[in-house]
């Protein structure tokens, strides 16, 4: 039994666990690199009064997020990240939680998502026609273009709203929400300081800045439901004892967790694809050899994404090197343990599927982008056990499907449309914020075809 993660705290005097928490808000992911290079899959870290069980270990993914999940509520990090979200589906807990998931689950069902196809296609071949119309072998931040690409189709087939000023203006400014709520959350100090020097009194003003922009939306809803929006149908759920509706303030909260959650991940994973197949002649040889025959015989919906086998398989490999839910935290409850691990009761766990997804005790050379991973002779095992983009069990990612089906799309769409190159003599960085940005973006030189 490994029972020496709560021991090996012990170790450190205060001045090392200050150093330590100090090397982990500044680079999250190199000190998460060597404290696994160092101490093994699960480690001790001591962040201001919080004590956290940082881990790369699969039993131990698979024990919080479905064995034993009673025992692990949302922590502190979704408690600050509730600042924005409210009490949406992703921050909020228990009973609440499940009432919610109950009435928002027949909105992503599989058959609904199917008819949604049409109009992501639509809305992607606008947005493709405009970047033709901007780029003639230009070097293009690619990731801008998808974060508006894929805004565009949350906005659109969620909140079934046409892109407007206001709306593009809500998603320029969570980014700056995000950079607050971040740093709250991994220099907890920071918290009272923010009061102070007037950076909390930013972040809550573009908070009811966009407030204001969703009510506007939910009051037009009421007046004229749309036929196959999220928000239409969520407006018209009941609630099958009491046959209650959501209230405005829980329809927010909603809505805005669903926009943040369900565009700002797919942007980065189209971004990251695009990175990694810039970087790989076959893999970009083979997804164009898919993709032609496809959209020259025209989209036909579920039936096209079927045959997408190979980008499919792209996206699920980016997915593994680069998930963009780079690390899921927990706390806690009950003393816990696996065959191999004891997860010790009042600690903060940080799941890092980042290096789980890299973790060789599953993955051969993790660091080789090779969607044949994900093909008919793939690593079966090492998926079943060390990959968990979207999360698993219970709270496992309600759009997940409308996501691979989202970025699939796109991806094949782009790949149809341009040929492309990277623009060498970049720099490209993680930033991991909520989600894992490229921090100084992506650029390809980008030719139009087709
Ligand atoms: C590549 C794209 C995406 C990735 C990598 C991703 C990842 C995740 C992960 C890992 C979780 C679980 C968080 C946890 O357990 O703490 C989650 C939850 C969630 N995601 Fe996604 N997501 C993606 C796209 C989407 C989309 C498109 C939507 C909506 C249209 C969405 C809506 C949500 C919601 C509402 C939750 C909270 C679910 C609950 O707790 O009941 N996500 N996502």
């Amino acid at each position: 039994m490994d029972n020496s993660v709560a021991n090996k705290s012990k170790n450190y005097t205060f001045f090392q666990n200050i150093e330590r928490a100090k090397l982990f808000a500044k680079d999250p992911l190199g000190f998460q690199k060597k404290s696994f290079e160092e101490e093994g899959d699960c480690y001790y870290l001591k962040l201001g009064p919080k004590k956290i069980f940082v881990t790369r270990d699969a039993g131990v993914f698979a024990q919080v997020l479905q064995l034993n999940h009673k025992n692990y509520t949302k922590d502190f990090a979704m408690h600050q990240l509730s600042m924005a979200l409210g009490n949406g589906l992703l921050t909020n807990d228990g009973e609440s939680w499940l009432h919610q998931r109950r009435l928002a689950q027949p909105a992503f069902h599989k058959k609904r998502l199917e008819g949604m196809l049409g109009l992501m296609y639509e809305i992607a071949l606008e947005h493709i026609k405009d970047l033709k119309s901007r780029t003639n072998h230009t070097s293009t931040f690619i990731d801008q273009e998808m974060m508006a690409l894929t805004s565009d189709i949350a906005i659109q087939t969620l909140l079934g709203m046409k892109k407007n000023e206001e709306l593009i203006y809500m998603q320029k400014s969570f980014v700056d929400i995000q950079e607050h709520i971040v740093k709250r959350i991994r220099r907890p100090f920071f918290i009272p300081l923010s009061y102070i020097n007037g950076s909390h009194g930013k972040a809550t003003t573009l908070i009811k800045s966009y407030d204001k922009i969703i009510y506007k939306i939910i009051d037009e809803k009421e007046k004229n439901p749309g036929e196959n929006d999220l928000i239409s149908m969520l407006l018209a759920s009941r609630d099958e004892d009491t046959g209650e509706g959501m209230s405005k303030k829980q329809l927010r909260d909603e809505l805005i967790t669903i926009y943040v959650a369900g565009h700002e991940t797919s942007g980065y994973t189209l971004s990251w694809a695009f990175y990694a197949i810039s970087q790989n002649k076959e893999i970009y040889n083979k997804i164009k050899e898919e993709v032609k025959p496809i959209f020259e015989e025209g989209f036909n919906g579920i039936e096209s994404i079927k045959k997408l086998v190979y980008t499919r398989q792209v996206v699920d490999e980016t997915l593994r090197k680069y998930p963009t839910a780079y690390i899921l935290s927990r706390q806690c409850k009950a003393n816990d343990k696996t065959d191999d691990v004891e997860i010790p009761g009042d600690y903060v766990v940080l799941l890092s599927t980042f290096y789980l997804h890299r973790n060789t005790k599953f993955w051969k050379d993790p660091e080789v982008f090779d969607p044949e991973r994900f093909g008919e002779n793939g690593d079966k095992e090492a998926i079943r056990k060390a990959y968990y983009p979207f999360g698993g069990g219970p709270r496992m990612c309600i759009g997940n499907n409308f996501a691979l089906w989202e970025i699939t799309l796109v991806l094949a769409m782009m790949m149809y449309h341009f040929d492309f190159e990277y623009v060498e003599n970049q720099k490209i960085e993680f930033q991991p914020l909520v989600t894992l940005k490229p921090k100084y973006g992506i650029q390809l030189n980008l030719k139009p075809i087709n």
